[in-house]
């Protein structure tokens, strides 16, 4: 594995700790959207990086300096990736949008509790420095994602529990899985509450496909004068976070020493009529709008970062439209590809 260059967060943050100028860095989920673009960054600060997952990441090589594939539902074939790392990005999940989460749920409880405890009690047994986890806003209270315009969400409104479905049950058990562990072992924690991550190299088909990607799919195969599908009637509100700014947020929450959850995602709600809107319109192509029924989620749901941009100075800074055109391009191009 290879030297730090110095001056990232995490160097920067364990050259105060310790006489290591480099992180040797167990990241889950290595193969998907988020964990694939996290480890490519680490990799740019520097880090020694070992990636762990079921598969290798579909569009582009890993920059992983290992990669294990394993399943971490399985303790024994988990166990040898959490060896002789210092910190544990733990993004591996059952996950998708809401076509997926709303009709898999005995799945992704069942698959993402075996994940996350297996991850744990690793991290635990060969005494990591620190363990990322990657939560998610289905954690907050459906009752207050009820109107589009709901307040945005701030990370101490997460009790009492109403979380999202199974998925946001598994993401609430498993943060306080992970303030058990600091508490009784010692287990140094960092919690991200992710709210809908978007771009490229993110799941574009095949059932897991959030609404950015979906509707980027569904224009760029459209012909003129076609109708896009939309769930629902299209006055539901999200905010999306582009994945350069989440890569960096995570960097710097596991550079840190916030131990409360921090809420990573954009503070610009918008609704999905408005997002496939913009779609159609990077794309320059002349299509209507369809709503039907579909999988919708709660109403209205934004992030209220203010504790990201506070602690960690934080803040997105990809627009919509440009992190919207370069989804778009990218989901485009592997269509004309196929
Ligand atoms: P993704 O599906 O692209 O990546 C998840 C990866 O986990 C996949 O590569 C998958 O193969 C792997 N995995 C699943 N089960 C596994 C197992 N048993 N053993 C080993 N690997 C396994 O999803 P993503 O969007 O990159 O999400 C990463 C993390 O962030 C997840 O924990 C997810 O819940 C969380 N999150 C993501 C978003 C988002 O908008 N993308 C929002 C909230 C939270
Ligand atoms: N996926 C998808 N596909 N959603 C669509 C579509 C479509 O073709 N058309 C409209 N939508 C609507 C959905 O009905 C929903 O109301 C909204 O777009 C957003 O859907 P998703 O992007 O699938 O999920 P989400 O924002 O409700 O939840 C996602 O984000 C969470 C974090 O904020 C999920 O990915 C969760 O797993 C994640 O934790």
């Amino acid at each position: 594995m290879q030297t730090a260059r110095c001056g990232s967060p995490l160097s920067r943050t364990r050259a105060r700790h310790s006489s290591m100028s480099r992180a040797r860095v167990l990241v889950t989920g290595a193969g998907g959207f988020i964990g694939s673009h996290l480890v490519s960054s680490l990799k740019r600060e520097g880090h020694a990086v070992r990636g762990a997952d079921l598969k290798y990441p579909e569009f582009s090589p890993t920059s992983a300096d290992e990669y294990i594939i394993c399943d971490l539902r399985e303790v024994r074939e988990a166990t040898p990736a959490f060896r002789d790392v210092d910190y544990v990005c733990a993004l591996a999940a059952d996950i998708g949008g809401m076509g997926h989460i709303s009709k898999n749920e005995a799945d992704i409880l069942t698959n993402n509790t075996l994940i996350s405890i297996n991850s744990l009690r690793l991290a635990t047994r060969y005494r990591v420095e620190r363990f990322l986890f990657a939560s998610s806003a289905c954690v907050y209270p459906m009752t207050l994602q009820t109107a589009p315009e709901s307040p945005a969400l701030q990370e101490d409104a997460v009790l009492p529990a109403d979380p999202q479905g199974a998925y946001g049950w598994e993401k609430l058990f498993s943060e306080q899985a992970c303030r058990y562990y600091s508490e009784q072992h010692r287990l140094d924690v960092r919690v991200a509450r992710l709210h809908n991550i978007y771009g490229p190299e993110g799941t574009y088909q095949g059932g897991r496909e959030k609404a950015p990607a979906a509707i980027c799919r569904k224009v760029a195969a459209a012909q003129p004068c076609d109708a896009i599908e939309i769930w629902g009637d299209g006055g539901q509100t999200r905010s999306f976070c582009y994945i350069s700014d989440c890569v960096d947020a995570l960097s710097r929450l596991l550079a840190s020493n916030i131990t409360q959850p921090v809420n990573i995602g954009s503070e610009e709600a918008i609704s999905i009529e408005s997002l496939a809107r913009k779609i159609i319109s990077v794309s320059g192509k002349k299509l209507d709008l369809r709503f039907t029924d579909g999988p919708e989620g709660v109403r209205g749901r934004t992030s209220d970062s203010t504790r990201a941009h506070r602690l960690l100075d934080w803040r997105p800074t990809t627009p919509l439209d440009a992190g919207l055109a370069r989804t778009y391009e990218w989901i485009a191009a592997q269509l004309q590809r196929a």
